[in-house]
């Protein structure tokens, strides 16, 4: 009888062997024939043909929207696909597009392109921050730092798989997403555009959101992704957008290198460069970052893009080249393999070819970049399927989709404060809604929304509801008022004013409720738009706040915002606090349905919450800068990384290694029981945290992410969590740029479960 189930066991393994080998012989195989059929078609290009392919322009420089559609200038189409054969178009024309309308706009680009003798098809992509935000009826999800907020991967991959099936019913094989930037500074105006500060979580996102999005990359349903802005644009000194940031190059390989290596690993086909400075270096320029690191160290095959205008940066904007010409040439010899112009794609192409007559951009480096670039191509399968149409993507903007958005935002919202379980609220409960966010569909969604800074989103999204809307069902229009009490200005390049409209009418409104639900935080920006000098809440959202406090009616206080807003005044005086990120378009209903207890909340923040404009430390810090240090800084912020509330409670124990002390090899076996002590159902987030406590070269981070599992718990109910933890994962970069793991001891934290073991040998990976 054990014999033949030793047996059976080895059959089975033996197949899963045997199927394994087959479908690696198979990717290999594949591999080989599309790199053969690269090869071949590149020795048939001309220079000219070649350096087209390398050059990226926007679709606003070949015609212009008109009425409902996008009509292209002919003479311009022509110009740039058949006499400079440019190999790639992006962005929107200024308007969210309908899906057929997009077969329309690529499908005529297409044609164009098979007038050129290669016929190369043109790689047309678009930014799908939060689906595909360009495109008409998509299914638009959270942003990404909602996202994160779940802590539950399989949403980041249904996004994915969605994202990509809504963007080939639109024509478009390439997203310029996710966003691999770490959060780590909260005055960043991108943040929100983030999975949060931590390298972990950021990687685990990151890589579920591009096996959605792109295996197995060549159907008809999936995407190329860019990985994007490689690496440490988030963490400028400044604050600022697009400016230069100072970190030594340990740093830049423990902190922000990770989710980029983890989502090469992980197979993302091309990356987009950080469109700022590194210790004073344009990335664009860095030859170290770019061909050293990511071709040469990751092996990267895919090819790399630059972000927007940022060859002419160099130039322009950083005073590093006399001329745009020299800037081509140290960007392309750095690594680039593909420019977006966006507009002038004659001085390119005409500057890049003059540089290699003039021996100044070698042959090779030309042939390595076209050759990556047509190797995406064919893995999409592009030469042979250069359209998909809306026709053949029968669930585009299904309710099944929809459903995969709200379940995003419901598990994203965070519960933040709820003083003696004020939530959640009775379904007969009287509310004021106020605030300038409670009736916007524009704050919920964020940037990147139908149009790049968000601006439209009211118009475009008017069938969505706004918090107000969904409160007004849920707990019937009679009992719901609205007064807004402060608005925002939505003047171009203003969109973090705002002003007072009448926070008198919303303390008198506020005399005849029970509740009041203070709707606060920030208007959709992105990018330099978004610059900020002050992190506080604005004047006067505070003082509407501080009003509300002051009526005496529990304020129930909703953060939608992008960046942490500092509130630490209003906080003591609010009943309860709910984070709602952006959330988009399913947010509201989402929020309406904790606010009734039908949902019960489960996000945990994915960034630090700091209490004070000038204490910025993230989560991972050194011990100066922890908590009660006597000597350096005092660690406190508002909510640490990690936190978030549920309508139930929790309880740890029996948090177990398997062994006292390992070799540097050797995978750690952890677990921990949680039990749902309350009496609703909840979903509850196991975070594993492990410090060394002493580093010889390095003073240690106070402690790291180093596994998360999120599990449903039905009253009464209790679960164990295993994590699976090789010790090579403690690793850090020591000051020469090594993975070293030191012998010593080390503690594990899971919620108030500490446990401690050791590593038995020092060992460099
Ligand atoms: C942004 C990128 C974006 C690109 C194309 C740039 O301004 O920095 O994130 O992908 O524009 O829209």
């Amino acid at each position: 009888m054990l014999c033949l189930k030793r047996k059976n066991q080895f059959s089975f393994l033996f197949c899963c062997a045997a199927i394994l080998c087959a479908s690696t012989i198979e990717a290999q195989t594949n591999a080989s024939a599309i790199n053969a059929k690269v090869d071949a078609l590149v020795k048939k290009m001309t220079l000219e043909e070649k350096v087209g392919q390398m050059a990226q322009v926007s679709l606003e420089s070949l015609g212009k929207i008109e009425g409902p559609n996008f009509i292209f200038d002919d003479v311009k189409l022509k110009d740039a696909v058949v006499k400079y054969k440019i190999g790639s178009i992006l962005n929107s024309p200024g308007e969210p597009l309908k899906p057929d309308q997009w077969n329309a706009v690529v499908g005529q680009i297409q044609n164009t392109a098979n007038e050129t003798k290669m016929q190369i098809p043109i790689l047309y992509g678009l930014d799908d921050n939060h689906g595909c935000n360009y495109v008409l009826g998509a299914t638009l999800f959270p942003q990404e730092q909602g996202q994160a907020a779940t802590w539950n991967r399989q949403l980041i991959y249904n996004a994915g798989v969605i994202t990509a099936y809504e963007s080939r019913a639109s024509s478009v094989p390439w997203t310029f997403s996710p966003v691999l930037d770490l959060g780590t500074n909260p005055e960043w105006p991108r943040i929100w555009e983030d999975y949060g500060e931590d390298p972990y979580l950021d990687a685990q996102m990151g890589v579920e959101f591009i096996k959605g999005v792109q295996n197995p990359l060549g159907n008809k349903d999936k995407l190329a992704v860019s990985i994007k802005h490689y690496m440490d644009y988030s963490d400028p000194k400044s604050g600022h957008d697009r400016t230069d940031s100072w970190i030594p190059e340990h740093y830049l390989r423990e902190y922000h290198l990770p989710p980029f290596a983890a989502a090469i690993q992980a197979g993302a086909r091309t990356v987009m460069v950080n469109s700022a400075l590194i210790n004073g270096i344009p990335t664009h320029i860095n030859k170290h970052l770019l061909t050293d690191i990511l071709k040469d160290e990751l092996g990267f095959t895919g090819f790399i893009v630059t972000d927007w205008q940022d060859i002419e940066n160099v130039y322009r904007r950083d005073h590093i080249t006399k001329s745009i010409k020299e800037a081509t040439m140290l960007a392309i010899n750095a690594g680039i393999d593909m420019s977006m112009i966006p507009y002038d794609y004659k001085e390119f192409c005409t500057d890049l070819i003059a540089l290699v007559k003039e021996g100044k951009v070698p042959m090779s480096r030309i042939d390595d970049a076209v050759t990556r670039i047509l190797r995406v191509k064919e893995e999409l399968n592009l030469f042979e399927t250069p359209m998909t149409y809306l026709k053949d993507y029968p669930k585009f903007g299904s309710e099944e989709f929809q459903k995969a958005s709200y379940n995003t935002a419901a598990e994203s919202i965070t519960l933040l404060k709820d003083s003696n379980n004020i939530l959640p609220l009775p379904k007969t409960a009287k509310i004021l809604v106020t605030g300038p966010n409670a009736n916007s569909m524009r704050s919920l969604n964020g940037g990147w929304t139908y149009t790049w800074q968000g601006e439209k989103t009211d118009e475009y999204a008017a069938q969505y509801n706004t918090i107000l809307e969904a409160v007004q069902n849920k707990f019937g229009p009679v009992n719901v008022q609205y007064v807004p009490g402060v608005g925002y200005d939505n003047t171009w390049g203003k969109y973090y004013v705002d002003s007072v409209i009448n926070i008198d009418a919303a303390v008198k409104a506020a005399a005849s409720v029970d509740y009041i639900l203070l709707c606060i935080g920030e208007n959709s920006y992105t990018e330099t738009p978004g610059n900020l000098d002050d992190l506080s809440l604005s004047d006067n959202q505070m003082l509407l706040a501080q009003a509300m406090i002051k009526t005496g009616k529990p304020v129930i206080l909703i953060l939608n915002e992008g960046r942490p807003r500092i509130i630490n005044k209003i906080v003591p005086g609010a009943a309860a606090i709910l984070h709602i990120y952006l959330p988009s378009n399913f947010g509201a209903n989402a929020l309406a349905d904790i606010l009734t207890g039908d949902v019960n909340p489960s996000g945990k923040l994915p960034i630090t919450y700091p209490r004070y404009t000038n204490s910025l430390v993230p989560y991972i810090h050194k011990p100066s800068e922890g908590a009660g240090n006597p000597q350096g800084g005092d660690y406190n912020p508002q909510w640490p990384f990690g936190f978030g509330m549920s309508y139930t409670t929790f309880a740890y124990s029996n948090l177990t290694i398997n062994k006292n002390s390992f070799s540097p090899d050797e995978t750690a076996t952890i677990s921990v029981t949680i039990k749902n002590t309350g009496s609703r159902e909840g979903k509850e987030v196991a975070q594993l945290f492990v410090s060394q406590l002493v580093a010889y070269m390095i003073s240690p981070d106070v402690k790291r992410l180093r596994g998360f599992e999120k599990i449903d718990l039905k009253p009464g109910e209790s679960k164990t969590v295993t994590f699976q933890l090789p010790l090579k994962d403690l690793a850090f970069v020591n000051n020469e740029n090594k993975k070293i793991l030191e012998a010593g001891d080390f503690k594990i934290a899971v919620n108030d479960l500490t446990v401690m073991f050791t590593v038995d040998k020092t060992k460099i990976f």
